[in-house]
């Protein structure tokens, strides 16, 4: 029984048919525009139904990135993307005959990851999504963890900084603006404009009139030290969090997964390091592995229908 998963991201949304073995059959993505919740459905509609055109499918899931109900049927409210309280289930069902199902995407994800990826040997893992924004996923004894309201494993908004930086989430200090694809960018701005080991970024910077992704991402590949070092700071931060989340979930295994995620041990590393520093009993508690996603980034889609399959089988 085949199902579609759709991953709603910041800058994009990816639609697949994904098998019960969590196999991609046909896959489709487009550019979207966060700031335009309107479009950002209708986009779902078309997908579904294109992709629908080709297989036979069971059950529609939908991640997204946002605070989730525990009937997953209402977006809470989404950092990102302007839905606050969006009955966003309802919504697409009105609109598709299939029957659509909602989660988390950082959820989605993480649950691919612990049934067809890095976390399927294991039976505690803790995955952090790091994109846009930083997502969380809890997998606990072979389930996902919601929660009493359906909105737990937000790890993103886990604080790390006293009266931080303001967050999307309308709270400060939150990991997602230290730990993020966005926080790493704001971190090679900064060494830029310092000059010495920034150069190279400067002078990228100079080129393409501002820093992307892209650019950061190439310039880390080549080696280039002030990448690297924004890189570094990015990671001495995750490892932070995952201390103080080894104190509450002590998972087996950390997954990092999301756009950053590429950089490889050039990310692990150095949020390896940090977590030994920053570890309650540290010296006396077993180490977990540290894993890069191998669904990379299939996962949302690929977790969203393996969820929306399992809820229609109940
Ligand atoms: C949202 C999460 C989401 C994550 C990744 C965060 O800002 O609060 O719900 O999982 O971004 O998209
Ligand atoms: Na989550
Ligand atoms: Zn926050």
């Amino acid at each position: 029984m085949h199902a579609i998963g759709i991953d709603i991201g910041g800058t994009k949304i990816a639609g697949a048919v994904v098998t019960e073995a969590g196999i991609i059959l046909a896959e489709e993505r487009i550019a979207t525009n966060a700031g335009d919740s309107e479009a950002i459905i209708d986009a779902v509609v078309d997908m579904v139904h294109s992709l629908a055109a080709q297989h036979e499918i069971a059950a529609v899931g939908v991640a997204a990135p946002g605070f989730i109900d525990v009937e997953e049927s209402i977006v809470y409210y989404t950092p990102n993307i302007n839905w606050r309280n969006e009955p966003l289930r309802d919504r697409l069902n009105a609109r598709l005959s299939l029957p659509v199902t909602i989660d988390n995407d950082a959820n989605a994800a993480g649950w691919a990851e612990y049934r067809f990826g890095a976390g399927r040997s294991v039976g505690d893992m803790t995955m952090l999504t790091i994109g846009t924004g930083v997502g969380g996923a809890i997998v606990t004894r072979g389930g996902l963890f919601r929660g009493g309201f359906g909105t737990g494993a937000e790890l993103g908004h886990m604080r790390v900084v006293p009266d931080g930086l303001p967050c999307g989430c309308g709270a400060r200090g939150c990991i997602e603006q230290y730990g993020s694809g966005r926080a790493l960018l704001r971190m090679a701005n900064e060494i830029a404009d310092v000059g010495g080991i920034g150069l190279g970024l400067a002078d990228a910077r100079r080129v393409a009139g501002a820093l992307d992704g892209t650019i950061v991402g190439t310039l880390i590949a080549a080696g280039d030290a002030g990448a690297l070092r924004a890189l570094e700071q990015l990671g001495h931060w995750l490892g932070q969090a995952c201390a103080s989340l080894s104190a509450i979930l002590d998972p087996e295994v950390f997954v990092f997964g999301g756009g950053v995620s590429v950089a490889g041990d050039l990310l692990l590393n150095p949020i390896r390091d940090s977590y030994r520093e920053n570890l309650p009993a540290r010296g006396y508690h077993p180490e977990p592995a540290f894993m890069i996603a191998e669904l990379v980034n299939d996962a949302g889609v690929v977790g969203a229908a393996d969820l929306a399959r399992r809820r229609l089988l109940g």
